[in-house]
């Protein structure tokens, strides 16, 4: 049996090294070349084309090659009862939790200013609060969302987190649903979203949402591009009632060299590089569920197809 590698974004060589070396007899196909395709039963993939897994008569398991899913339960023909898995890997943990303390860090320190002031060669001190007077809002608090909560609480920040059912997490002000949503907004003037794109949370990172927050608020966009409504998110900017945004995921990647975020001074943007899949880390769990669906057994990370994450 085989595995069918698909990503424009990651590199077959590297994940068929590392996948031998922890399977050696992997039977490792890279698309296009796929041989016969009844021999493919599971598929490692990065936004595969709509109705590619559809063609593999033989699927048992589709592995996402990242934390998310919606890549895959965006094509209308995946196929029906075929497992599908994600990453949980404590090395990509460190690497959101990385940039989600630096960009809440940047803003709390006005860096941006200071970098301004330097440009005119200006000597001046701009207050900033204590970290316990910075209230900053973690939209999901699963894996990722969680370990960054964690870490800006553990700086000292005032740390509210908001997810769909309710969870205690200490140190950490938990709001859920469509009633805590308000009011977790209402207290953020940091917000972050690390929520999983589905039909519930697309489009959430909008006006209302905005007008929700306290004047000169600050955003942080580290989940995928269609959460934001873009044209919300310039017109918030231009009122004040957002200061500024750092954007890592957008609607349209790469981001079109015509597209008004580009050359926004309140925006600042990252090639969606908060969190890549290394597949030194990665491979070893990939590894794991071929094994363990050649032994029959249950797999690690398999997602929810009715929550969507
Ligand atoms: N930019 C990057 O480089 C990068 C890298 C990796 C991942 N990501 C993004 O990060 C996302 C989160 O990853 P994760 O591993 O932390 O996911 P996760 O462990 O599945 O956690 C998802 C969290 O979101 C909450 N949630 C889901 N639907 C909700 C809703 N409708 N309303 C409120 N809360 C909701 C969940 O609530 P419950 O706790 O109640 O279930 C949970 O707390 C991924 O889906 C992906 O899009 C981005």
């Amino acid at each position: 049996m085989a595995l069918l590698f698909r990503s424009d974004i990651d590199s077959p060589a590297w994940w068929g090294d590392e996948l031998r070396a922890l399977v050696p007899d992997l039977d490792f196909r890279v698309w296009p070349d796929t041989g016969a395709v009844a021999e493919i039963d599971t598929a490692l993939v990065w936004r595969p084309e709509p109705g590619l897994l559809a063609g593999l008569p033989g699927l048992k398991a589709i592995f996402s090659l990242g934390a998310g899913v919606d890549h895959i339960f965006a094509d209308p023909d995946l196929p029906v009862g075929v497992p599908v898995t994600r990453v949980v890997d404590a090395d990509m943990t460190g690497r959101m939790t990385e940039y989600v303390l630096f960009h809440v860090l940047r803003r709390h320190l006005r860096h941006d200013e200071y970098r301004d002031q330097q440009a005119r060669g200006e000597w001046r001190e701009l207050a900033h609060p204590a970290a316990a007077e910075r209230r900053v809002g973690v939209m999901g608090l699963g894996v990722l969302g969680g370990a960054a909560a964690r870490a800006l609480a553990d700086l000292g920040f005032d740390v509210a987190g908001y997810s769909r059912r309710a969870r205690d997490m200490p140190g950490i002000d938990r709001f859920h649903g469509a009633d805590g949503l308000e009011p977790f907004l209402n207290r953020t003037e940091i917000l972050v979203c690390l929520l999983p794109l589905t039909a519930a949370t697309a489009g959430i990172l909008d006006e209302r949402l905005f007008d929700a927050l306290p004047d000169g608020a600050w955003l942080i966009n580290v989940a995928r591009g269609n959460h934001l409504v873009e044209d919300d998110l310039l017109a918030a900017l231009a009122s004040g009632r957002l200061a500024g945004a750092t954007l890592d995921v957008f609607a349209d990647e790469p981001l079109p060299a015509s597209h008004p975020f580009w050359p926004h001074p309140a925006i600042t943007i990252t090639p969606h590089i908060a969190a890549i899949s290394d597949p030194r880390s990665i491979a070893k769990q990939v590894a794991e569920n071929i094994t363990r669906l050649r032994d029959g057994r249950a797999l690690i990370n398999v997602v929810d197809p009715g929550a969507g994450y």
